[in-house]
This record gives C-alpha cells, structure tokens and sequence, in this order.
C-alpha cells in the first residue's frame, strides 16, 4: 500500500490503479471513500473482502456530476430539483437503475435501483473525473470501526487490503451523506445524514418519511431478510439432489463439490475462491432462477473471509417470503 499525498501525479496514479481495477482510497467531503470501479466486479468484490464486511449491502456510486449520474440512474423531478439544490454534496439519491447501466450487480446488491452521489471534495471530483468511470465508495474503514476522516485512519483500519490511499488531508466530520430513496411516490429517508430531512422537504414541498419510524416504508434493503428473494425455492447445504422437490439447479463452489444428479450446475467459483465468488453471486442467482427447474440448491460454503457475506446472502434467499 502506498499512501501519496496528493499532486497531478498522484491523482493520475490513484485513476489510473481504479480503472485497472485496484482498490484507491480518496477524501470526499464526509469521510474518507475506499473506492473501486463499479462497472468491475472482481474490483467491487475486492470492496468487501478489505472491509471485512459480513454482508453485501448496496454501495453508492459517486460521479463528477448529475449528468454523469444521469447516465446509470433515472432522474425525475424530484431527484433533478435535489440535485440542484445539494449537488455536489452530502446527499445520495436512490434512484431507478437504468436499464443500459454498466454497473455491476454487486455495487447494487442485485436491486434494481442504484445509489449516486456527487461528492462536494475538489480531490474526489478531479479523481471521478480523471477515472472516467462510475466509482463505488463506502466508507474506508473495516466494518464496525469509526469513519475515517484522515489517511492515517485508512491506514489504520485497511492495511495493505487498500492498494493506494490519495492524501488530501482531514477531510470532514465523519458523518457520511443522508440517503434518500426516491423510487416510490413517497420521498424516504433511508440514512440520516449532513443534510436533513427538513432541508429535502422544503426544495420539494412534501414530507419526508423516515424509513426507521415508519412501518410501511421500505427499510434500507440490505436490512430486509428476504432482500433478494429468488421466485424458485432455495435450499441450503445441499450435498445431494432432492428428488421429493424434482429437478434443481446447484449453485457450485469449490473442487470437492458434488455436482452429480443435478439438472442444471452453475458455478460460483469451481477453484473454491471466495472473491471469485462473490463477483459473480448475483449474476449466478439470478440465472439460476430463469431456469426451467423445481428448486435451487446451494452446497455448503465455508464460512470464513468473503464465505460470511455470501452464506449470508444466500439464507436471505431462502427465507420465507413475507
Ligand atoms: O458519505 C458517504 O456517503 C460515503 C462517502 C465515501 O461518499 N459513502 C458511503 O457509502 O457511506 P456506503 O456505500 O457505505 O453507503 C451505503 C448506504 C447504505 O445505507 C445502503 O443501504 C444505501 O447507501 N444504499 C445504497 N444503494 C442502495 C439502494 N439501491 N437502495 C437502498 N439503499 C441503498
Ligand atoms: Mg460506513
């Protein structure tokens, strides 16, 4: 890991390591971003592993503007006049996916929809900019410690797990953007953040709903037990085939796994790699459900590194459906 304090040489290092899909750790306005190209799954999965994340929630795409936003996600009205009013800034819009976005499955957690955010910080728009593509960014700290708001608390917390950490200096307060979710008619407060609900409110003249306080709105998806649930049953640990349900896709992983009498095997990773893995954990479940079979059996994945976040994912997708 390298940590340069920044410099035209060092923005064009840190772009040109993000597009050969290496993981770079820049200062926006809120916290300290651990960033990765988001069209690129292997370089997302690399996100997840250096967090240590035992989850694959949604990250947020940032841009270095709205029309570079406009290219992965469909604005209207409202997310138009909230881009206006606090772009660049604290603010991270939920928006439709498009459905030409090159952004990968795993930077949406399999969703339809997609976070962006302009950040408001000179080095992370130079660094947008210069990487000419779509950048996944959550917070450069491993999972469960405090924001880090300077490149010695990146260092810190991400190790040698980073492979650059552009230096701009303290960054911020560590409170990361507020998150609204505008894909319904409501207008939902997904994460609190530096810009508050009352602000939202008077720019679009509507409530702002809490997706904490309210039952009916949707929660933040990563925290829904049957957030991407599959149409077809899903069965964990499987290690033979299941005759009372008929024919079932396997979903593989590793050498030892026994594949025999399946009616269909896709592979998460036939080497037994974790990374692998997970780039390709979403694209696989949802080929796995167009098939034309009764079931989908998953066989055992050990439970370690990226292990935790996809066995995680997967007894999502078997539990009952609400
Ligand atoms: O301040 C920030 O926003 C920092 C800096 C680095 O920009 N970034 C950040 O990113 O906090 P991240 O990826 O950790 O934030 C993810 C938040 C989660 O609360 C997640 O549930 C929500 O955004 N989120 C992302 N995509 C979503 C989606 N499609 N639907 C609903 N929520 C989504
Ligand atoms: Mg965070």
């Amino acid at each position: 890991m390298t940590i340069r304090v920044y410099s035209e040489g060092a923005l064009a290092q840190a772009a040109g390591k993000l597009r050969a899909g290496e993981l770079v750790a820049f200062p926006t306005e809120t916290v300290y971003g651990l960033g990765a190209d988001a069209t690129n799954k292997d370089a997302v999965a690399g996100i997840f592993a250096a967090k240590q994340r035992p989850s694959f929630n949604p990250l947020i795409s940032h841009f270095p503007d709205r029309d570079a936003a406009a290219r992965h996600a469909v604005f209207d009205d409202r997310a138009d006049k909230l881009a206006a009013a606090f772009w660049p800034g604290a603010l991270s819009l939920v928006l439709p996916k498009r459905d030409d976005s090159t952004i990968c499955d795993l930077t949406t957690a399999g969703l339809p929809s997609i976070a962006v955010r302009v950040p408001a910080h000179d080095i992370a728009r130079a660094l947008l900019r210069a990487a000419d593509r779509p950048i996944a960014a959550p917070s450069a700290n491993r999972s469960g410690r405090i924001s880090p708001t300077t490149a010695g608390h990146v260092a810190a917390s991400l190790g040698n797990a980073v492979s650059m950490i552009l230096d701009g200096g303290q960054c911020g307060v560590g409170l990361e953007s507020t998150v609204v979710d505008l894909t319904t008619d409501r207008v939902v407060l997904l994460r609190p953040g530096g810009i508050t609900a009352e602000q939202i409110s008077a720019v679009l003249g509507c409530d702002v709903v809490m997706a904490d306080t309210d039952d009916d709105a949707p929660k933040s998806p990563g925290m829904m037990s049957s957030h991407y649930a599959p149409g077809l049953p899903v069965r964990l640990n499987a290690t033979t085939p299941d005759r009372t349900i008929g024919d079932e896709v396997l979903l593989a992983f590793g050498p030892d796994c026994a594949t025999g009498g399946f009616a269909q095997v896709l592979w998460l990773s036939k080497s037994g790699d974790d990374r692998e893995a997970a780039a390709n954990l979403f694209a696989v479940l949802h080929q796995a459900d167009q098939c034309r079979v009764k079931g989908i059996a998953i066989c055992p994945i050990p439970d370690d590194g990226l292990g935790i976040a996809i066995n995680d994912r997967m007894k999502r997708a078997a539990a009952p459906r609400g």
